[in-house]
């Protein structure tokens, strides 16, 4: 049996690591994977590729930069030939960037059945790429992973499973999250990696991200974001590893990172060193916000709203948006009576289950 991957960009490559490892050890499907170049810097892919064993990509539609329609259209038309070329029995899609949104729209027309890794997830702010990238590669996904219990409850409420034709019906699994499942398959690697002199020099240190959409375009909510951060780096090393898209826009607007410990974006270990060691995580990558709860690093989200409400429940998340005054109340909080809580993220095999499902549905034996 053949399945076709598809992946683009940075956190894409890390959710797909175990479950393309769980295929090759269990070497019943043929995995093709297909990258399509929405991330291209060596330090957003290769790297990844590099650190976590992943199988070489068998094509690179090297498609990327564009504005959304046009990256997501050639994206569509390259996938397509792809497709009708490998013939798969399945195409295997993760999260919601319009990489996806390209695999399900390539597969579905062309009648390919659809795995989505991720499902299930709402922000409920379809201003947000992000959310109709989700919502389309749900409607059209025949197997829909859910890594957590408000994601099924999620599809649930809009009425899934639907039947998608007259045979086939979706079927929801609650898998458990992947992020977790590379975390701990890579626990104590993590736990060695080395920190370059210069980023962790200056311990305690907080670790911030920034490169979504919403607050990298928005000059008023990045000045005020960034205003936080200049004043929360004078009680504490604020390292800042930037993503390209935010980089280009600090730097069109003007915007003074002077007290910041700017680091280019880092290898996935690296990151995860970082992370696991930060006195406090101020992100607005959906990422980041886990990888702060599985560590157990008080986060604080800049964003108005996440999609994983279970670090909001546990109290180790505040959601702070790109208001100045309100992130550095997030950032005065008292962090130290968080609770103890029980992962609402799977316990680490959620590949293995994906893997066996997958097996199922195409027949393995
Ligand atoms: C994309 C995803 C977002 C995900 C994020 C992770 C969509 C709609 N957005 O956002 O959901 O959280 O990836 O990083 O799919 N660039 C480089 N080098 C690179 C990658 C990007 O210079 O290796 C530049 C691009 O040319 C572009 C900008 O950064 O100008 C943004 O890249 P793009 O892939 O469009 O979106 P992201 O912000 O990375």
């Amino acid at each position: 049996m053949k399945i076709v991957t598809i992946l683009g960009a940075r956190p894409q490559f890390i959710k797909a690591a175990t479950v393309s490892y769980e295929i090759n050890k269990r070497s019943k499907i043929q995995e093709i994977i297909v990258h399509t170049g929405q991330h291209y810097d060596k330090n957003m892919s290769e790297v990844f590729f590099e650190q976590l064993n992943i199988p070489e990509p068998k094509y690179n539609l090297k498609i990327s930069g564009l504005n959304h329609g046009a990256m997501t259209g050639r994206m569509i038309e390259a996938i397509e030939d792809v497709l009708l070329k490998e013939n798969p029995n399945m195409v295997l899609l993760y999260g919601d960037t319009n990489s996806t949104l390209a695999g399900a729209l390539a597969a579905s027309k062309i009648k390919i059945p659809i795995a989505h890794v991720e499902a299930g997830l709402r922000s409920r702010n379809m201003n947000m790429p992000e959310e109709i990238n989700r919502i389309i590669t749900d409607r059209l996904s025949d197997l829909l992973f859910c890594p957590s219990e408000n994601a099924m409850n999620n599809l649930k409420s809009e009425g899934f499973p639907n039947k998608l034709d007259q045979i086939r019906i979706q079927k929801l699994i609650r898998s458990g999250d992947v992020m977790y499942d590379v975390v701990k398959h890579n626990e104590m690697t993590i736990k060695n990696t080395e920190i370059k002199k210069n980023s962790n020099e200056l311990i305690p240190y907080v670790l911030c991200t920034l490169h979504r959409q919403e607050n990298t375009d928005d000059a008023g909510r990045m000045k005020s974001i960034i205003d936080a951060l200049n004043l929360i780096a004078i009680d504490i090393n604020v390292i800042l590893p930037l993503h390209p898209r935010a980089k280009k826009n600090i730097k069109l607007m003007g915007l003074d990172l002077c007290n910041l410990n700017v680091i280019d974006p880092q290898p996935y270990l690296e990151m995860q060193r970082l992370a696991m060691g930060a006195n406090t995580i101020l992100t607005d990558s959906g990422g980041v916000q886990k990888e702060a709860f599985f560590y157990k690093i008080p986060c604080i989200t800049l964003r108005d709203e996440t999609e994983w409400v279970e670090t909001i429940q546990s109290g180790w998340n505040q959601l702070a948006g790109a208001d100045k005054d309100n992130i550095l109340k997030a950032w005065k909080a008292e962090k130290n009576k968080l609770n103890d809580f029980n992962c609402a993220y799977g316990d680490g095999k959620a590949s293995e289950i994906i893997v066996k499902e997958l097996e199922d549905y195409m027949g393995c034996k």
